[in-house]
C-alpha cells in the first residue's frame, strides 16, 4: 500500500498557486513507461486508483463536457474479458500474432480503459479526443506518482468492433487506450529520446 495521499481537494475557486517543484520535474524528466507484459500484482487498491483516476481526470477539457470515462478491469471480470477477446484473436488477419498480443492484456494485474466519448457541442471533435489522449497521459503519471509502472496500449483489439462492443461502447465512443497498471519488476530502461532542438521551429516571416 502506498504513503501517498492526495491533498484535499481544491474547492470551485481556490485559488491554486504555481510554483516551482523539482520534484515534478524530476518525475516529468524519468516518466518511463513499463512493459506491459512485466507489469505484475499488486496493483493499485481501490482507494488508490480511484486517487490515481482523480488525477487524470485534471486533464484540460476545452468546455467542461468531461469527454471521456473509464471501464476497470481487474480480477475475475478481467480473466473473462481476456479469455473472450483470445476467442477473436482467431478471426484476426494474423491471428498468432494477434493471440501474441494478449500478453499485454492477460500479464497486468489491472486494465483501465480510456474511452473518448465526445458530447455533441460547439467544441470540435478532435480536441475532445485530444482531451482523452490527455487524460491517459496524466494516468500513465499519476501511477507512477504512486508508484506503480504503467503502459499505454492500443493493439488490435483497441480498434476491433467485436471488442468495443464487449466494452459496451456507443456509437460516437472510442478506445483511447488501455492504460495497464501494475508493479514493475524491473526498472524500465531509457530508450531514445527525440533531439528537441530538431523540432524546435522559430516562426519568423
Ligand atoms: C495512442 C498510443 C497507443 C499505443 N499503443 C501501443 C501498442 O499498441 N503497442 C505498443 O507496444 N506500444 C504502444 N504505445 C506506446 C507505449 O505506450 C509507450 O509510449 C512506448 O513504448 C514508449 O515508451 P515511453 O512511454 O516510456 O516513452 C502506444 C502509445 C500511444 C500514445
Amino acid at each position: 500500500m502506498s504513503s501517498i495521499r492526495l491533498p484535499a481537494a481544491p474547492e470551485m475557486g481556490d485559488p491554486l498557486a504555481v510554483t516551482p517543484s523539482q520534484a515534478l520535474a524530476t518525475a516529468l524528466a524519468h516518466r518511463r513507461s513499463s512493459s506491459a507484459a512485466s507489469l505484475s500484482a499488486p496493483g493499485p487498491n481501490a482507494e488508490e486508483l480511484r486517487d490515481i483516476l482523480t488525477l487524470a481526470c485534471r486533464a484540460p477539457d476545452h468546455g467542461k463536457l468531461e469527454p471521456w470515462r473509464f471501464i476497470v478491469l481487474s480480477g475475475d471480470a478481467k480473466v473473462r474479458f481476456a479469455e473472450e477477446v483470445r476467442r477473436l484473436a482467431s478471426s484476426q488477419a494474423d491471428p498468432a500474432k494477434a493471440e501474441g498480443a494478449l500478453i499485454k492484456l492477460t500479464a497486468p494485474p489491472l486494465a483501465v480503459v480510456v474511452v473518448s466519448s465526445p458530447k455533441p457541442a460547439k467544441i470540435p471533435e478532435w480536441e475532445q479526443h485530444l482531451s482523452a489522449g490527455a487524460v491517459c497521459t496524466l494516468l500513465l503519471l499519476a501511477a507512477q506518482a504512486f508508484g506503480f509502472g504503467a503502459n499505454w496500449i492500443t493493439d488490435w483489439y483497441g480498434y476491433a468492433p467485436e471488442v468495443q462492443a464487449l466494452l459496451g461502447l456507443e456509437p460516437q465512443e472510442s478506445v483511447a487506450g488501455f492504460i495497464y497498471i501494475g508493479s514493475a519488476k524491473e526498472a524500465p530502461l531509457e530508450r531514445v529520446r527525440p533531439k528537441v532542438d530538431r523540432l524546435i521551429f522559430a516562426w519568423n516571416s
